[in-house]
């Protein structure tokens, strides 16, 4: 039987993260948690209230609202980045990110500081980026597929504006950590980005269970 894993998946917006993260669960066997969607459902529920109503929003938040296809728009992306600078949301969203990542069969986890603050001790972690405009086109054209009216201009400045939120923020900033794996996917398709992946969780793989007793 294959062992426990814990794959933390971190990197900037639209970099192809939860896809990959989403193949590797599959082709492990392993339970996925794309942790963005809690940012998201806080940013829906809460709008622009002040950090500790957010937080309250964070605490009541339950599965069922991690299912809202609002979750997936232009808006909520924006204003997920926006709740996600409080220190307050983050907290309240700790322990449940911790206890997925803890199952004993292992987990694949992908967001912003899952390498560096949910699960610093992952078996293996990925930081996977591609160039900004390479990012702004795939994410262009996903909420072109859903029915989203953007121009790549527009989609490229929220990306540029989410990143640098994102790095910029005093609270779990988004950072490689220092023993993540950097994936870029500038010049990747889907199936070459995932296998690239694949390889470097086998490898991380191969490390720690010939260092690991038993
Ligand atoms: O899919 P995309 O990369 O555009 O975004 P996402 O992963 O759904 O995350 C949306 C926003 O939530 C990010 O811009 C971050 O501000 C925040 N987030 C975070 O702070 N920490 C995480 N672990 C995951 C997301």
């Amino acid at each position: 039987m294959q062992a426990a894993m814990l794959i933390a998946i971190d990197g900037p917006a639209a970099s192809g993260k939860g896809t990959i993260a989403s193949r590797l669960a599959d082709a492990f066997h392993l339970p996925y948690l794309d942790t963005g969607l809690l940012y998201r459902a806080v940013g829906l529920r809460a709008g622009a209230a002040p950090e500790d109503a957010a937080a309250a929003v964070a605490r009541r938040l339950d599965a069922a609202d991690l299912a809202d296809p609002a979750l997936h728009t232009r808006a909520a992306g924006e204003i997920a980045s926006r709740v996600a600078v409080y220190p307050g949301v983050r907290a309240a969203l700790l322990d449940f990110q911790r206890r997925f990542a803890a199952q004993p069969g292992g987990a694949v986890l992908d967001g912003r500081d899952i390498g560096t603050v949910i699960a610093p001790d992952a078996d293996a972690k990925l930081f996977v980026t591609a160039r900004p405009e390479v990012r702004a086109e795939r994410r262009w054209k996903q909420l072109a597929g859903q029915g989203e009216a953007v121009s790549l201009d527009e989609v490229l400045a929220d990306i540029r504006r989410r990143d640098a939120r994102d790095s910029g923020r005093a609270s779990a900033p988004l950072v490689r950590a220092a023993d993540a794996v950097l994936l870029d996917t500038s010049q990747m398709d889907i199936s070459q980005s995932v296998e690239a992946a694949r390889r470097i969780v086998e490898a991380a793989r191969g490390r720690w269970e010939t260092s690991r007793p038993g």
